[in-house]
This record gives structure tokens, C-alpha cells and sequence, in this order.
């Protein structure tokens, strides 16, 4: 069977044409769907996205109920009965959209108050909210550098923080990840090249492996060769430092001198949106030049209305102290059976499966399980470290948790998981 979808050959047409290419996609893709392999068009949720759901199952055409162990809302705040209520009542008083974009006639009250609330709970001046966290990336770093600054970014940082740095055009070198010596290495080699030119990215907590950004090494190298840092917090905005403040928080950083952080409010927040907060002058530096929030409609009241309640609710109960137990009991347990999860802290847990065969013969046993997980496959990952993506959320219990171990265990009877 071809089980693989090759993104990259894909990329590329045989016969160099824009059509053959996606030609050639579409023969693999038609492989998948007879061998009913579930990876690229995903069986849509029929119920709302909590920790248990319903879903359509396209191959069955029937309804099935699963375990979610895939969602990035971590606290379940999707479900949260007064953001939801907040949402409802920013709709009935404001209405369904903005009208505009928000340096013209879109900026409403809510968006001042969000962005606020954004700013004081993670230590910064002020704050831009932007469509996505896609978006803030890519509002930052165009809106930041120009061809000729230089980024150095970690080599496992996000999709978004790669395209930004395509748009700006800066010259760009990555080092190992989380690795300081590399870093200091690149730092050492072109600072005199650049003086004032030099941007060092990293995520707060990385998407795919769970583990966190060495921030205090990679902040005193920064001061060190006076350059600038760009923090990207969505996955760590409601999941680590105090009361879900984030990553500066979760070691306990006091400086914002020369940091600008961007974030979403897609993942634990639960909504859509994301934000760029650092000093003053950045920010009002960026409300003109981050291109994808001076063009782009400012989100609905809903919107930032609730977004700003799970704020509130993050740091007025311990929703998040829940989280990080679920994650350490899960992360804990795990291990204890003998699967390697690479180094993850958060509540993004991998479970490497090196196999990519294996891997998607696994993501169906689970699915008929009753387990909902995500399946990472290369690009996002390279090909020896492909992977069982785990997401747990506040809302877990115990109970939950060991039905995904025994699935596990008696999944890995007969196709070996923790070989790999
Ligand atoms: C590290 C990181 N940054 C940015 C984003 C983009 O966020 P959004 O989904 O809000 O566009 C994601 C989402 O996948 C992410 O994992």
C-alpha cells in the first residue's frame, strides 16, 4: 500500500505544470481514502469540543463518540459557561462583525479592553490583537525587519515564524534546537555584521515537542550581543507560568527591555485570534507596520469579548494548576510504560512512533478505540521522529487518561509503540 503522502515531491509536478501537480496529489490522496486512511481529510466533530465528542465517521457514514486527546483547548474553555455567555452578550449589544479594518472604523471598545488585559497579564506595555496567531506572526516580523537585518531562529520554531521570515526578507540561520552553544556561536560570528540588526526567534513552549525555550540562557546571550528576542506563546498563553501568564512568567523574567512577544487566542484561550504585546513604542511602531492587522478586518465583539473572560477566568481559578496536573500525571504514567515522549513539560505530549506505516495503522486501533489524537507526519517533523501527538486539557480525569494508556499498551501488543 502507499500510505505516504509526499508534501514535498507534491510540491513539484512531474510534467512542470501547476495542474500536474496537484494531479499527482490527488492519485495519492485517492490511494488513502480506499485504504480509508484518515490523516488529511479528518472526520468532522458533530458535538461541541470538549473531552468527549461526537464525529462523523465518513468511512462508516455513521456517528461515533471519542475520547479528545487532540484539541489545543486546554482548559476547556470552549465550553466554559460564562465565556460563552460573555460571547453571546457582546453579540446581542454589538453585534456579528466589526465593519472594518482597525486602523479605520473597526476598532470597538472590546478590542482596547482585550488588548489591555493581554498586556497586563503577560508584563508588557500594550498589545495588538490580530485575525490569528498565523497573522501575528507574520505581522511581526515583516512588520519588524527588512532584508538587510538578519533572524536566527531555533530549528524547531513554527510554520507562521518561517513565513514571516520569508515576507521580510531577512537573511536567515537557525540554530540547533535549544541548543545555547549553537546559538551563541551565530550570535558570535554575525553581530559585528548586523550591529542593531539581529533578531533571535523562539517559541515559548514548542508545538510538536512539548518542551520549553531555555529563556533565561537564551536571554542573557541576547543582552550579551545586544540584539533583539521574539517570543511566540501559544502554547504556553494559559498553560505555564503563573496563573497561565506564559513562558517570561514560568522562570520568572522580570525584563521586557528588548522582547516583543506574540501569541494566540486559538489554543488554551479556545477562540480565534492573536496578539503581539511588547513596550509602547514597538507597538505603536507595529499598529502602522504589521501589514496583516492595518489591512486585515479587526475580529468580531464576540470575539474579543469572551476572549477577555477566559483571561479572567485563567487568573481567578485554578484552572490552569488542573492542567499542569493532568499533564504531569499523564506525561508520568507514560513513561512509567515505557514510551519515549522526548523531553515534553506541557501539555503537548509526543509519543514517537518511528515508523510511518506503523504510525498509521496505529491512528485508526486508537480511532476504534475511541481515542481522538493528532498523527504527525514530516514536514512538521523529520522522518525518524514521526509521532502519536497527545493534547491534554484541565477537564481529563484520571479515568480518561488510563483508558488512552491500556489503549496503548494493547495497541503496542502486537504493532510495538515503545520500541521506537
Ligand atoms: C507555535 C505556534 N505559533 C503560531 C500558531 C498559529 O496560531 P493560530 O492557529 O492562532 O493561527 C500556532 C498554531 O498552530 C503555533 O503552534
Amino acid at each position: 500500500m502507499v500510505y505516504k503522502i509526499d508534501i514535498q515531491s507534491n510540491r513539484k509536478s512531474q510534467d512542470g505544470t501547476i495542474l500536474g501537480k496537484i494531479s499527482d496529489f490527488h492519485e495519492q490522496l485517492i490511494v488513502h481514502e480506499r485504504e480509508k486512511v484518515n490523516i488529511l481529510k479528518k472526520s468532522p466533530l458533530t458535538s461541541v469540543s470538549d473531552t468527549e465528542v461526537t464525529y462523523y465517521d465518513r468511512f462508516e457514514k455513521k456517528e461515533k463518540t471519542a475520547l479528545m486527546f487532540a484539541s489545543n483547548n486546554y482548559l476547556g474553555a470552549i465550553t466554559n459557561q460564562i465565556c460563552i455567555d460573555t460571547a453571546i452578550e457582546a453579540t446581542k449589544k454589538y453585534g456579528i462583525g466589526s465593519g472594518g479594518v482597525p486602523l479605520l472604523s473597526g476598532t470597538n471598545i472590546l478590542q482596547n479592553q482585550l488588548e489591555q488585559a493581554i498586556a497586563q497579564t503577560k508584563g508588557f506595555d500594550d498589545a495588538i490583537v490580530f485575525s490569528s496567531g498565523f497573522a501575528a506572526n507574520l505581522g511581526a516580523l515583516a512588520g519588524l525587519l527588512s532584508p538587510d537585518n538578519l533572524i536566527i531562529h531555533d530549528k524547531l520554531n513554527h510554520a507562521s515564524l518561517m513565513d514571516g521570515t520569508i515576507m521580510c526578507g531577512a537573511k536567515m540561520l537557525r540554530y540547533k534546537h535549544n541548543d545555547l552553544a549553537d546559538l551563541e556561536k551565530l550570535l558570535r560570528e554575525n553581530s559585528p555584521l548586523y550591529p542593531g540588526g539581529i533578531l533571535v526567534v523562539t517559541d515559548g513552549v514548542f508545538s510538536m515537542d512539548g518542551d520549553i525555550a531555555n529563556l533565561p540562557g537564551i536571554i542573557e546571550l541576547v543582552n550579551k550581543y545586544n540584539v533583539l528576542l521574539l517570543i511566540d506563546d501559544a502554547h504556553a498563553t494559559g498553560v505555564i507560568g503563573e496563573k497561565g501568564r506564559g513562558s517570561l512568567s514560568y522562570y520568572g523574567i522580570a525584563q521586557r527591555d528588548n522582547i516583543i512577544l506574540t501569541g494566540t487566542l486559538s489554543k488554551a484561550v479556545g477562540i480565534v485570534g492573536g496578539f503581539i504585546t511588547a513596550k509602547q513604542e514597538v507597538i505603536d511602531y507595529l499598529r502602522i507596520f504589521s501589514r496583516s492587522n492595518m489591512y486585515s478586518t479587526a475580529l468580531p465583539p464576540s470575539v474579543l469579548a469572551s476572549a477577555k473572560a477566559v483571561f479572567e477566568f485563567m487568573q481567578t481559578t485554578d484552572i490552569v494548576e488542573r492542567l499542569n496536573q493532568n499533564a504531569s500525571y499523564l506525561r508520568t504514567r507514560l513513561k512509567q510504560e515505557g514510551y519515549n515522549t522526548l523531553d515534553s513539560q506541557t501539555a503537548i505530549i509526543p509519543i514517537v512512533v518511528k515508523d510511518q506505516y506503523l504510525l498509521t495503522q496505529i491512528s485508526k486501533m486508537l480511532l476504534d478505540r475511541g481515542i481522538m489524537a493528532n498523527y504527525i507526519f514530516p514536514p512538521v517533523v523529520p522522518p525518524n521522529l514521526t509521532r502519536i501527538r497527545i493534547s491534554v486539557m484541565a477537564t481529563h480525569t484520571n479515568e480518561d487518561m488510563e483508558y488512552l494508556i491500556s489503549s496503548l499498551n494493547e495497541i503496542n501488543a502486537t504493532h510495538p509503540i515503545k520500541k521506537s
